[in-house]
C-alpha cells in the first residue's frame, strides 16, 4: 500500500509524465524546436518584466487563455535569461519565488480536468472553465490584474477576429500599468496549406482544420477525423485588430516582435492534406532529436512546389528550404567524409561568402562538431550528439531567415501594454 502510495505521489509530481518523443502532442519537435522557439522570443520581454517587477517588490502573475492542459505553465517556467555557458546553471526568466499564481483558463472541462490532475502539485496554479467568445469572463475581470496575458499554439485562431479584438480590449483594461499580451494564431501562408492560399486576404480566412496527423498514416483514411474552423491570419491582419482593440480600450499597445514559428515542420506536413507536394518531415525531425535513433538525412531533404502567382512566397521558400537543404547535404558530406583516425573531415565543401549568414554560421557548427566529436566510439555521437545538433541548427535558420509575416504554422505577436 505505502509503495502504491509513493509511485501516486510520483507521478504527481508530474515528474513521471511520458515524453512522447518520436509521435503525439508532446513529441520532440513540439518540445524541443516549437515550444523553444516560442520560448527565446520571449525571452528579453519576460526578464525585463521580472527586473521591473523585483524593483518593486512584486511577483508575476499569469493568465494562460485556452490553456487546455495547462501546457503554458512549463512554457513560460522554462523561459531562460540566456544561452548558458558550460559551466553555468541556466537561470529561468521566471523563477518559482517570483510567481505569484498562473491562472489557466479554457472552454473545455475534459482539458481543465487534465491540467488540475497535471499541476496538482502546485499550489501556485490554478484553472477556470471559462468562454472567451464575448472577451473575458466575468470570473477572469473579478480577479487581480495579471503581468502577462497568454496564449499558445493558435488559440486565437479560434476567434473571428471583433472577437479576438474584443478579447484583446478587455485585456487593455483589465491590466495594470505596464502588461504584455501574447497571442497566438495560424500562419496564413504556411506551406503545409498552400491549397489554400488564393483566399482573398481581405477577408476572414477560416480553414477547416483536421486533426488528422494524430493518427498513424495507415489509419487516416480510415477513421472519421473531426475538423474545426481556424483562422489564418497575416501579420498584417494581426495589426488590424490590434488597432481595434487598441480604439476600444483607449490603451496604447506596442508590437514588440512577430514570429513564424514552424515553418520547416508544421503538423500538417506529414499529412499532405492542404499541400499534396509537402515532404513528410515531422518524423525525420522527430528523430534527429531521440537517442540511439539514426536519422536517414535524405529525408529532410524539401524540394519546394511553387504556386504560380504568389511571387514574394514562392521566392522566400525556395531562399529557406534550400538554405535548410545546403546545410543538410553539408552535413550528409562531412559525415561521409569524416576520418576518425585523423578526426578531421577531408576536403569539407566549401562555404559559400554568398550563403546568407546563419547558415555560414550553422555550417562552420557542423564541422566543427563533427571534427570535434566524431571519433567517440562509445554511445552512438551519430545519432545521441550529432543529429539533435543539426536539428537545433535547422532551427535557428528557421528563427533567423524569416520575416514574422504569417508564414509558418504559428504566428505570434508579442505586445505590450502600457498605461
Ligand atoms: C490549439 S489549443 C492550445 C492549447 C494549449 N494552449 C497548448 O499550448 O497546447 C486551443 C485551446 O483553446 C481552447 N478554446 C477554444 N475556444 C475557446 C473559447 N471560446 N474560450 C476558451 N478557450 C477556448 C481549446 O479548448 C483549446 O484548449
Amino acid at each position: 500500500m505505502a509503495e502504491k502510495t509513493a509511485y501516486t505521489q510520483a507521478f504527481r509530481t508530474g515528474k513521471y509524465e511520458k515524453a512522447s518523443g518520436l509521435l503525439g502532442k508532446y513529441d520532440n519537435v513540439r518540445r524541443f524546436w516549437e515550444d523553444q522557439v516560442t520560448s527565446y522570443c520571449l525571452r528579453p520581454v519576460l526578464q525585463q518584466l521580472v527586473d521591473h517587477k523585483r524593483q518593486r517588490l512584486e511577483r508575476v502573475r499569469i493568465i494562460d487563455l485556452g490553456c487546455g492542459s495547462g501546457d503554458g505553465y512549463d512554457l513560460l517556467m522554462g523561459v531562460t535569461t540566456k544561452d548558458p555557458g558550460i559551466f553555468e546553471w541556466i537561470t529561468a526568466a521566471i523563477t518559482p519565488d517570483i510567481l505569484q499564481e498562473y491562472v489557466g483558463l479554457d472552454i473545455n472541462p475534459d482539458l481543465i480536468k487534465q491540467a488540475e490532475e497535471y499541476h496538482a502539485y502546485n499550489p501556485k496554479t490554478r484553472f477556470l472553465i471559462g468562454d472567451l467568445s464575448n472577451g473575458l469572463t466575468p470570473e477572469v475581470k473579478a480577479e487581480k490584474p495579471f503581468d502577462i496575458y497568454f496564449s499558445s499554439f493558435g488559440t486565437f485562431s479560434h476567434f473571428h477576429d471583433h472577437q479576438s479584438a474584443k478579447i484583446i480590449a478587455d485585456i487593455c483594461r483589465h491590466a495594470p500599468a505596464e502588461a504584455i499580451f501574447v497571442g497566438d494564431w495560424l500562419g496564413r501562408y504556411s506551406y503545409e496549406w498552400q491549397d489554400l492560399w488564393h483566399h482573398p486576404v481581405d477577408q476572414e480566412y477560416f480553414m477547416d482544420y483536421r486533426i488528422s496527423y494524430i493518427y498513424p498514416e495507415e489509419q487516416r483514411s480510415q477513421v472519421e477525423v473531426a475538423s474545426f474552423p481556424l483562422r489564418l491570419i497575416t501579420k498584417d491582419e494581426l495589426m488590424h485588430i490590434i488597432a481595434q482593440a487598441a480604439e476600444q480600450s483607449g490603451v496604447a499597445i506596442k508590437p514588440l516582435s512577430f514570429v513564424d514559428r514552424s515553418i520547416f515542420i508544421g503538423r500538417h506536413m506529414d499529412t499532405g492534406d492542404y499541400n499534396a507536394n509537402c515532404p513528410k518531415l515531422r518524423g525525420p525531425v522527430n528523430s534527429l532529436f531521440e537517442s540511439y535513433l539514426r536519422t536517414e538525412l535524405e529525408s529532410l531533404l524539401v524540394d519546394y512546389v511553387p504556386r504560380p502567382g504568389f511571387d514574394y512566397l514562392n521566392n522566400f521558400f525556395e531562399m529557406f528550404f534550400m538554405s535548410c537543404n545546403a546545410l543538410v547535404k553539408y552535413t550528409i558530406a562531412l559525415l561521409s567524409n569524416y576520418d576518425s583516425n585523423r578526426r578531421k573531415v577531408d576536403d569539407p565543401p566549401p562555404i559559400m561568402p554568398f550563403y546568407p549568414e546563419p547558415l555560414k554560421e550553422v555550417m562552420a557548427t557542423m564541422l566543427s562538431i563533427i571534427e570535434g566529436i566524431g571519433w567517440v566510439p562509445w554511445g552512438d555521437v551519430r545519432a545521441n550528439l550529432i543529429e539533435p545538433m543539426l536539428g537545433y541548427s535547422l532551427r535557428k535558420l528557421e528563427m533567423e531567415l524569416q520575416p514574422g509575416t504569417g508564414v509558418g504554422h504559428g504566428l505570434i505577436g508579442i505586445f505590450e501594454i502600457r498605461k
